[in-house]
């Protein structure tokens, strides 16, 4: 007897545990976009939460560069839709018989990752901005607490993992067809080499800064509710 596998079916248990899991990763992206939209937090003691920074309406261009970024891209397709496995033609999918037909209809929009990555460069000075606000959120003093730190190793992660972005390679790397040979341009090189480097660690960066940024953003959740967290160390009158 033929399994509904060969006949180019999931069986109801693996029906089912896909869409679990597929269920579960909308269900979790509709609460988080419920608590960011419906619950916003307004700057808390010199603090601005990262998720509203400059404004709320950034949220959806960085949900859209994490999305897009390949480091979650090979995560929920192996993991969650498994589907590509691997970029191996023979393991990629086709044994299950789903063909694999690339980015098309909703997935499209992965293509669209480069022009994601340039608003995230243009949104990341305003997380160093926050920093400082944050030391002098009080006329006449500088004021460096736990939070400020906080806020600065949230924009730092940010930055790592933005230039570590595969895309950030086309930017340094782009339109230079050699970088071994003479005539080649030594400062971008360097910077090649560097953002290179940097890449290797992309995918932790990639996860590792979105933990941190929400951990900032539930930090700042508690303080207004009260929880004292905040430490300061250093208060001095400017
Ligand atoms: Fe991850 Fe671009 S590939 S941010």
């Amino acid at each position: 007897m033929m399994s509904s596998k060969k006949e180019g079916r999931f069986s109801v248990p693996e029906l089912l545990e896909f869409n679990w899991r597929m269920w579960s990763f909308v269900l979790l992206l509709l609460l988080a976009g419920a608590v960011l939209f419906l619950n916003p937090v307004n700057p808390y003691h010199g603090y601005v939460d990262p998720f509203y920074s400059p404004t709320v309406f950034v949220i959806p261009i960085v949900a859209l560069f994490r999305v897009t970024c390949y480091a979650y891209r090979k995560d929920y397709y192996r993991h969650v839709f498994k589907h590509p496995l691997a970029c191996r033609a023979d393991i990629r999918g086709e044994k299950d018989n789903r063909a694999y037909s690339g980015e098309r209809t909703l997935f499209a929009l992965n293509n669209f990752h480069r022009y994601f990555l340039y608003a995230g460069i243009l949104i990341l000075p305003f997380f160093y901005w926050d920093f400082y606000k944050s030391l002098i959120w009080q006329t006449g003093y500088f004021d460096l607490r736990l939070g400020s730190l906080l806020l600065l190793f949230n924009a730092i992660l940010l930055t790592l993992w933005t230039v570590s972005c595969h895309a950030f390679r086309h930017l340094t790397g782009g339109r230079t067809d050699c970088y071994s040979c003479k005539a080649a341009p030594q400062f971008r090189k360097k910077f090649y080499l560097g953002q290179s480097f940097l890449n290797k660690f992309h995918e932790n960066l990639a996860f590792i800064s979105l933990v941190v940024v929400i951990g900032v953003d539930i930090y700042i959740r508690a303080l207004m509710a009260g929880m004292p967290l905040d430490f300061t160390f250093i208060k001095v009158l400017l």
